[in-house]
């Protein structure tokens, strides 16, 4: 039996996002890998980016700069008859949640480290995410043309620090700020790299066997072979299941700057990253993927073009075929969706898309009222798990600056809602949506930028004083709020919250009315 054309295709797509602390070189590697994909023909001018990690992608300004056009979602190119969607993920501070929706779209992560620093804060945090994603993930040491730790050093702290072994791909030879290649562990051969001027082209590699190698290198090869025999003996090798398992992550090293490595990581990427499979859905088993068309919502962005005030749902595939002009439905109320202004990237022209396949990501220009973690389908009613929220930890009153925007603000709000930039909370029940929540702060800047801004609504976002927050049941909601130093907040979707201004009112709380924060989660 032959697959349909949806599995042949979802076969050959790969989806992934780059996982880095800032200026560990993602977008150094993204405009890289697009150069080995044939995308560009020449790179070099990722520049003057500094001082603005804020909630904009950072490929905006490549798009700005090289004057082709990269959608801030998506990334989509072929290589070797696969088809590649790289997602962008936030380059900002503390909103991981972004990140952590995004992750929910993709099939794997690459987790891009600076050879000198080692794995770093945020390459933390979001290699956390990723786990929590249970996204396999590969890891691309950069910057190895510059003097940094010995390489089994970066092996030891990928492994102390996250807790996964790292299990090389390729070994380099000569040191760190002095890189002459890589051993590829799989064929043995010796990769040999070139410069170009400015890393502005792709690099000449010569690929060469062990003899040669060893003739050529002399003492920096004999030591990487040596380094080699050790990792073998210690077990570090790559294994598909340990690695799919989240147990290892598959690690090459390079530099993007100088193109070492790119075209490797590139070609692994086509074995490593898995292809869509079949998703799980609420309420049954996992859905075929050749099952009528079914999409997650997993980004809604509002105002992309300031010229026109224009609102694009960002809609993986996860199964059947996408054809622009077909009508869906939304999970959450079954109402109609037209999708005749779709689009994506295909390497350097912005271009309507026509069809889309698992793996893909379409962009919905005017979705109506979609909201994050819906799922868009044909067909039956059907729904795929949502994106579960994270909980809020901050809590702040929205005040207007003037009462008589009053309508801007509040429809500036819904739609940061939508977006899922804050969350909003009354508190009281049949207040307004006063109160917003958000899991870091920079939430709130975000916020009062764009209120002023996109709805020229100016507000600020006071602070609640809150010090812990407990998902609760309705019922327990009611009793808690007549305790002393507890407030119950009321999501727009119904979900309470209890909120506790000191430990020790959370204290008293857990010692005498220990049932009423029984463990009850929202999402
Ligand atoms: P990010 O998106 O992860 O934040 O990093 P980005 O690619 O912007 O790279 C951050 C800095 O690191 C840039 O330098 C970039 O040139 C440099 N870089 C990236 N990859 C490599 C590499 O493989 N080797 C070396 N030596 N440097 C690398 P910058 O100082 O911001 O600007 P400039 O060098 O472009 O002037």
């Amino acid at each position: 039996m032959t697959a349909s054309p949806v599995v042949t295709e979802a076969a050959r797509r790969r989806t992934f996002a780059i996982i880095s602390h800032p200026d560990a070189g993602k977008t150094t590697l993204t405009e890289k890998l697009l150069l080995y994909a044939g995308v560009i023909d020449v790179a070099g001018s990722v520049r003057a980016r500094r001082g603005r990690r804020d909630s904009t992608s950072d490929w905006m300004e490549l798009e700005r700069q090289r004057g082709i056009s990269i959608s801030s979602t998506v990334l989509r190119f072929e290589h070797h008859g696969m088809v590649f969607n790289l997602l962008d993920t936030p380059g900002h501070e503390d909103f991981s949640e972004d990140t952590f929706r995004v992750l929910a779209a993709t099939d794997a992560a690459v987790m891009v480290i600076d050879a000198a620093k080692g794995v770093e804060s945020r390459t933390r945090t979001l290699y956390d995410v990723a786990r929590r994603r249970a996204l396999p993930v590969v890891t691309f040491v950069n910057k190895c043309d510059r003097p940094g730790l010995d390489a089994i050093e970066v092996l030891d702290h990928v492994e102390a620090e996250l807790g996964v072994a790292a299990t090389p791909l390729t070994w380099p030879v000569g040191i760190f700020g002095d890189l002459r290649g890589v051993v590829d562990r799989r064929t043995g051969c010796y990769h040999r790299y070139r410069r170009t001027p400015g890393g502005a082209t792709v690099a000449g590699e010569e690929v060469l066997d062990p003899v040669a190698a060893a003739a050529l290198e002399g003492e920096a090869w004999s030591r990487a072979i040596e380094e080699v025999a050790l990792l073998d003996a210690t077990g570090l090798h790559h294994d598909e299941e340990r690695y799919r398992a989240g147990q290892a992550t598959p690690t090459l090293f390079g530099s993007a700057l100088d193109n070492f490595g790119v075209g490797m990581l590139l070609d692994s990427l086509a074995t490593l990253v898995p292809s869509p499979g079949p998703p799980p859905t609420v309420d049954g088993p996992h859905r075929s993927l050749d099952a009528p068309f079914t999409g997650l919502v997993f980004k809604v962005q509002a105002n992309m073009d300031p010229a026109h005030r224009d609102h694009v749902a960002f809609v993986r595939v996860c199964t059947g075929r996408f054809e622009r002009g077909m009508t869906l439905r939304r999970s959450s109320n079954g109402r109609q969706v037209t999708t005749k202004y779709a689009h994506t990237v295909f390497g350097n022209e912005r271009e309507t898309l026509d069809v889309g396949y698992p793996g893909d990501v379409v962009g919905i220009v005017s979705p109506g009222g979609v909201r994050i973690g819906e799922t868009l389908y044909d067909g039956p009613a059907v729904e795929l798990p949502p994106i579960p929220a994270f909980r809020p930890g901050l809590f702040a009153h929205v005040r207007a600056h003037d009462v008589s925007r009053h309508k801007q603000l509040r429809s500036g709000l819904e739609q940061l809602a939508a977006e899922g930039v804050v969350q909003l909370f009354r508190a009281g029940p049949q207040g307004p949506l006063t109160v917003a929540g958000a899991v870091g702060s920079l939430q709130f800047e975000v916020a009062t930028y764009r209120l002023l801004h996109e709805y020229g609504a100016g507000a600020t976002f006071e602070p609640l004083g809150v010090r812990h927050a407990r998902e609760v049941t309705p019922s327990s909601a009611e009793r808690l709020a007549a305790l002393r130093g507890v407030r119950v907040l009321i999501r727009a979707d119904g979900a309470h919250m209890a909120v506790f201004d000191t430990d020790y009112s959370l204290q008293l709380v857990q010692r005498e009315h220990p049932e009423l924060l029984a463990d009850h989660r929202i999402s």
